[in-house]
C-alpha cells in the first residue's frame, strides 16, 4: 500500500500545482446543471492524475467524477478520485478547493490522500498507520460537548428545488453549536475533522468521490464516521457524519429530530 500512497500523492501534488497556478486565471466555465459548474482545470487535473496513475498500476482502474476514467462495477482494487473538489470556490476566486484520491480494495478504502494546494497541505492516511499532514501525525480535537463545537457542513446542488436540501438540519443545528462553517469541499472539510480544527462535519447528498479518501483520513486520525442517521458509513451512500467521536451521539440526535420528511 505504501507505494500506491506515494502514487497517490505524486498524482496530488502534480494535479494541485495546476490548481494553484492557474488559481484565479482566465479559464472555462460551464454549467453542468443551474448552479452546478464545472471548470476546464477538473477535467486537466483528472488527466494528469490519472497519467501518472495509469502509468504506473495499468490494472487498477479507477472511478472519477469527470468520468475521463469510468469504473462502476467493483473490481479488487480502483482509484476513486475527484481532481477538484470546490470547484464552485474555484470558479469564484474563493481560495479553498482541494485534490482528493482514494484507493478501494476488495471494497475496503485502504488510502487516502487530499491535497489543498493554497495552504501546501498534504493529508495522507493508510488504513491502520494512521494520518498525516505533509508527514506529521494529527488527530481529532478533544472537545466533549457540542455546545463548544465548531461543525461544518454543506450543501447539494439542486438546493433551489431539492427539499432534502439540508436547511432544516442547519438551522436546528445553529442554535446547539459554538458556530457552523460551510467552505464548499467536503474532503477539505474531513481533513479540518481529522486535524482537529472542526469537532464534526455533515453532509446529506455526497458523491463517493467527495468522501471516501477524507473519511480514511478522519477515521486513521481517531474519529468516528458514520451516515447521517447513525448506521455504517461506505462512501457510496451518500450521506455522512464525522466527528472527534465524543460528540457523535449528540450531533446524530439533533439531526434526526430535524431531519426533513424527504430525508
Ligand atoms: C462539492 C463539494 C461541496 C459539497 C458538494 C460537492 P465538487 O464537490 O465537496 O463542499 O457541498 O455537495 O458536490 O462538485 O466541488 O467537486
Ligand atoms: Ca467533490
Ligand atoms: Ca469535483
Amino acid at each position: 500500500m505504501q507505494k500506491k500512497a506515494q502514487a497517490a500523492v505524486q498524482a496530488a501534488y502534480k494535479a494541485g500545482d495546476l490548481l494553484r497556478n492557474r488559481f484565479r486565471s482566465n479559464f472555462k466555465i460551464r454549467e453542468k446543471a443551474p448552479a452546478n459548474l464545472v471548470t476546464e482545470l477538473d477535467i486537466q487535473a483528472e488527466k494528469i492524475i490519472l497519467d501518472i496513475l495509469c502509468l504506473e498500476y495499468p490494472g487498477i482502474p479507477a472511478l472519477t467524477e469527470e468520468g475521463l476514467a469510468i469504473s462502476n462495477e467493483s473490481p479488487k482494487e480502483r482509484w476513486i478520485i475527484d481532481p477538484l473538489d470546490g470547484t464552485t470556490n474555484y470558479a469564484h476566486g474563493y481560495p479553498c478547493f482541494a485534490v482528493s484520491i482514494a484507493l478501494e480494495h476488495y471494497g475496503q478504502i485502504k488510502v487516502g490522500v487530499v491535497y489543498d494546494p493554497m495552504m501546501d497541505q498534504m493529508y495522507t492516511a493508510i488504513q491502520g498507520q494512521g494520518a498525516f499532514v505533509n508527514g506529521e501525525p494529527i488527530r481529532v480535537s478533544h472537545t466533549r460537548t457540542l455546545s463548544k463545537s465548531l461543525i461544518g457542513s454543506g450543501f447539494p446542488y439542486y438546493a433551489w428545488t431539492n427539499t432534502n436540501n439540508n436547511s432544516s438540519e442547519w438551522a436546528a443545528l445553529i442554535k446547539r453549536v459554538v458556530s457552523l462553517r460551510c467552505d464548499g469541499s467536503a474532503a477539505l472539510d474531513l481533513c479540518r475533522v481529522a486535524s482537529g480544527s472542526l469537532d464534526g462535519f455533515w453532509e446529506l447528498d455526497l458523491e463517493a468521490w467527495d468522501m471516501a479518501a477524507g473519511a480514511l483520513i478522519v477515521l486513521e486520525a481517531g474519529g468516528l464516521v458514520t451516515r447521517v442517521e447513525g448506521s455504517p458509513f461506505t462512501p457510496f451512500q451518500r450521506s455522512l457524519l464525522a466527528t472527534n467521536g465524543s460528540i457523535h451521539a449528540e450531533l446524530l440526535d439533533v439531526l434526526m429530530a430535524s431531519f426533513s420528511d424527504d430525508h
